[in-house]
């Protein structure tokens, strides 16, 4: 399938990446020319989605490296480690970024910090970005599998090719099931407060041609009940040897209500976004978003001034209520089990 945009693209020494801010309103690109403005890209959520603020910070990590060069040879690895932990420092929840630090780290250390290394760290960024491609492909051949003929899916935030390297990851399961001639709907919670849902997937699924319609997030529950929901697809930003999965606030709402209805729970990501060191997820990896996001987003005050405002940007979903894990490796049964 042919993504609409290129998310992210390494671009005459600068990282280009989607403004993912301004849509679905305009389609423009930032130019980001050193590691501070990729950090700051990752924190507005410029870029986001957790297989593309992995791409986007092992780039940066370049980036911090070409900057260092302008130092004197004597400040450069001092000046490369802090970046780096400002790097993975960025958005805590995603094992994405850290992984992806970890990757060019390996390749920092105890190296000069040189035109060598700098032109390593690129070639090293372009692999994690292309590995991220091809795992998204192999996710939504393997997840069309699980689609019925006629289905209509039911998604929540962006897992998309706007949050990854490829065709992305829960969307690009339905992507493929759409190819096939299998999926008949889509339904695409709004995700509150920052809209991926509404502002993001619905644009992308619409540029694809699949038919796609926005709902507000309390109406998922309606939606099953009425029999109108198949299956239920997710991306993932970290889950932990047990199969708990963080993902956009949200998700865990879903995976009750389907349990509730007897519908199925998928959770679509790479191998990778298993994080192998945690048995358990720990609430410390659970992002907080700012108030205003809440009592004042996109620029409308919404709520009183000076409310007490609780905003976390993920949850985490248990994985007795998960069905399945859709991965570039294949499928394999959550704690609900197939
Ligand atoms: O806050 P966001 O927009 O970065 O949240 C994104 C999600 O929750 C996605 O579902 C997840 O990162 C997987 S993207 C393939």
């Amino acid at each position: 399938m042919n993504t609409i945009a290129k998310t992210i693209e390494w671009v005459d020494g600068s990282l280009r990446i989607v403004d993912q801010v301004r849509l679905p309103l305009e389609l423009l690109y930032l130019e980001l020319k050193d590691y501070r403005a990729v950090i700051e890209a990752i924190k507005t959520l410029a870029v986001r989605g957790a297989p593309a603020i992995g791409i986007a910070g092992a780039y940066a990590v370049a980036l911090a490296v070409k900057e260092a060069l302008l130092l004197s040879v004597d400040e450069r690895e001092d000046f490369v480690r802090r970046a780096l932990e400002e790097i993975e420092g960025a958005r805590p929840t995603a094992v994405n970024l850290s992984y992806a630090v970890q990757i060019q780290r390996v390749i920092v250390e105890g190296v000069d910090v040189d035109d060598v290394l700098f032109a390593r760290l690129v070639d090293s960024a372009g692999e994690v970005h292309e590995r991220d491609k091809m795992m998204c492909q192999a996710i939504g051949v393997n997840g069309a599998e699980l689609v019925g003929q006629g289905a209509t899916a039911l998604t929540i935030c962006n897992a998309g090719a706007l949050a990854t390297g490829g065709i992305g990851t829960a969307l690009g399961v339905l992507y493929v099931a759409h190819e096939q001639g299998k999926l008949k709907r889509v339904f695409s919670c709004e995700t509150r407060p920052l809209l991926q849902g509404s502002r993001l997937t619905c644009w992308e699924l619409g540029q694809a041609g699949i038919d796609v319609t926005l709902i507000v997030d309390s109406v998922a529950g309606t939606l099953m009940k009425s029999g109108q929901v198949d299956f239920v697809i997710v991306g993932a930003d970290r889950i932990a040897s047990n199969g708990d999965t963080a993902n956009k606030i949200g998700t865990y709402n879903l995976a009750v209500l389907a349990e509730a209805h007897g519908i199925p729970f998928y959770v679509a990501a790479p191998e990778t976004t298993f994080d192998r060191t945690l048995e358990r997820l720990p609430e410390k990896i659970i992002e907080e978003r700012s108030p205003e996001e809440v009592t004042c987003g996109f620029g409308k005050r919404t709520a009183p001034e000076g409310v007490r405002v609780y905003s976390p940007a993920f949850d985490i979903t248990p994985s007795e209520l998960i069905s399945a894990f859709v991965t570039d490796l294949g499928v394999t049964a959550g704690g609900r089990g197939l």
